[in-house]
């Protein structure tokens, strides 16, 4: 809508889980990876967001932040590609969350489905928080204060993106009405000069006549990064296109992150909180151990029992880690029996030991200097705090609190 996809702003965000595992690898952070040399990138920790469900014993938020950071620059994450920051070293997100949490009604946070769904999941802790309700609105000011155009998530994360577009929708309907705001949208369109000025026209009317979306987006690209236009005029003249209010705060799309389902050692999906994961920096030995022990088809009792692929776990890792062929050989081996389980495991190791010793020797550099995590971490929070600037600027003023004290 506001960009076109290749200088689109990308960000998302994780909660300090402490070291992370091949779940995780494959379920996000891989594509973080990818994203990060296609757009421009923000990725954070959220370390706040783990005092939602665990404000109680804090004593581990620290030691699991910087060990998702380690691993986040062992499996590439690189920062000279990607801002990498921590969200409490932003305290603008708190700001946002604030004055964002004015205009939310009670119910969308209530509605929200891991509101119950958590509540239920977590028994032993007291999440009647103020807190707790408030997570997903503390994550929509996370992504709004970047007004990015993606962020990536799994299907989990979903309806948090849904709700954060409802409240910048909301967001911009009650401030970006100002006042003069035709008057000042004519004025910016000159600024943009006689031809370009005029093919916005056209695309304009062919939006509003006929839906044309195509018309919406090209002439959203006229307005993106155009070096004679503020931003408050490229919201403006975004808004007009789209026949709202300025938008301050633009609405983002889910990138939804294609997640290959990732099976722990006893079969159930991979997670910390089943004790059944491959950790990213694991020794070698302790990775080739695990895996041998992994559960397999379980009517395969005896080597000479044929067995079923679609039923093991272990053919799932096979279908992330092997080429074709190899699966191909697993597959068929499996159903005549004429390979073993210990046999059929062997090149998937081999994959799994490289991949983990690749990302192992990366973050090596930076377990032993913790100097250089903590300058990057630096950096990153100076840059995404002036991007969360900008936007709060804007946001005070337009709700009125734009002056000085
Ligand atoms: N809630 C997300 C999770 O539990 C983490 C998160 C917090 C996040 N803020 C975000 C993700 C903003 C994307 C964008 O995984
Ligand atoms: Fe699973 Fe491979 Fe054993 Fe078949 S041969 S049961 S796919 S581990």
């Amino acid at each position: 809508m506001a960009n076109t996809s290749h200088n689109a702003r990308v960000l998302s965000g994780m909660r300090p889980t402490g070291a992370l595992h091949l779940g995780n690898y494959h379920g996000a952070l891989k594509n973080w990876v990818d994203l990060q040399y296609q757009h421009e990138c923000f990725f954070f920790i959220a370390d706040w967001h783990a005092l939602t469900t665990g404000y109680e014993d804090t004593s581990q938020i620290e030691e699991h932040t910087w060990q998702m950071v380690i691993d986040w620059l062992g499996a590439g994450l690189n920062p000279s590609a990607a801002t990498l920051f921590i969200q409490s070293k932003v305290p603008e997100h708190a700001e946002l969350h604030l004055l964002l949490s004015m205009i939310t009604p009670l119910g969308w946070l209530e509605r929200v489905p891991t509101f119950k769904d958590q509540q239920e999941q977590l028994k032993e802790k007291d999440l009647a928080t103020y807190g707790f309700l408030g997570y997903p609105l503390l994550q929509s000011a996370d992504i709004l204060i970047y007004r990015p155009r993606y962020v990536p998530v799994g299907e989990d994360q979903v309806a948090h993106v849904e709700i954060t577009r409802e409240v910048a929708r909301r967001f911009n309907h009650i401030y970006g009405r100002e006042k003069d705001f035709e008057e000042k949208a004519e004025k910016a369109l000159k600024r943009l000069g006689g031809k370009t000025a005029e093919l916005y026209r056209e695309l304009r009317r062919a939006y509003q006549t006929s839906g044309d979306a195509s018309a919406l987006e090209k002439a959203a690209t006229l307005l993106t990064g155009n070096a004679h236009l503020t931003i408050a005029d490229q919201e403006r003249l975004q808004g007009y296109l789209e026949g709202t209010g300025r938008m301050i705060l633009p609405e983002p799309d889910v990138l939804l992150t294609a997640t290959p389902k990732v099976p722990g050692l006893d079969g159930r999906k991979m997670s910390k909180s089943y004790g059944n994961t491959i950790g990213l920096r694991e020794d070698t030995d302790s990775v080739a151990k695990k895996l041998k022990g992994m559960k397999t088809d379980p009517s395969r009792m005896r080597r000479t029992d044929v067995g079923n692929p679609d039923v093991c776990p272990v053919f799932d890792l096979h279908k992330i880690y092997s080429s074709e062929e190899t699966r191909t050989w697993a597959a068929a081996g499996c159903r005549s029996a004429g390979i073993g389980c210990i046999e059929c495991k062997k090149p998937l190791i081999d994959a799994v030991v490289v991949e983990i010793e690749t990302i192992r020797t990366r973050a090596r550099e930076y377990e032993e200097n913790r100097d250089a995590v903590r300058e990057i971490i630096q950096a990153g929070c100076e840059k995404a705090r002036e991007a969360a600037r900008d936007t709060m600027d804007e946001v005070r003023s337009a709700m009125g609190l734009g002056y000085r004290g």
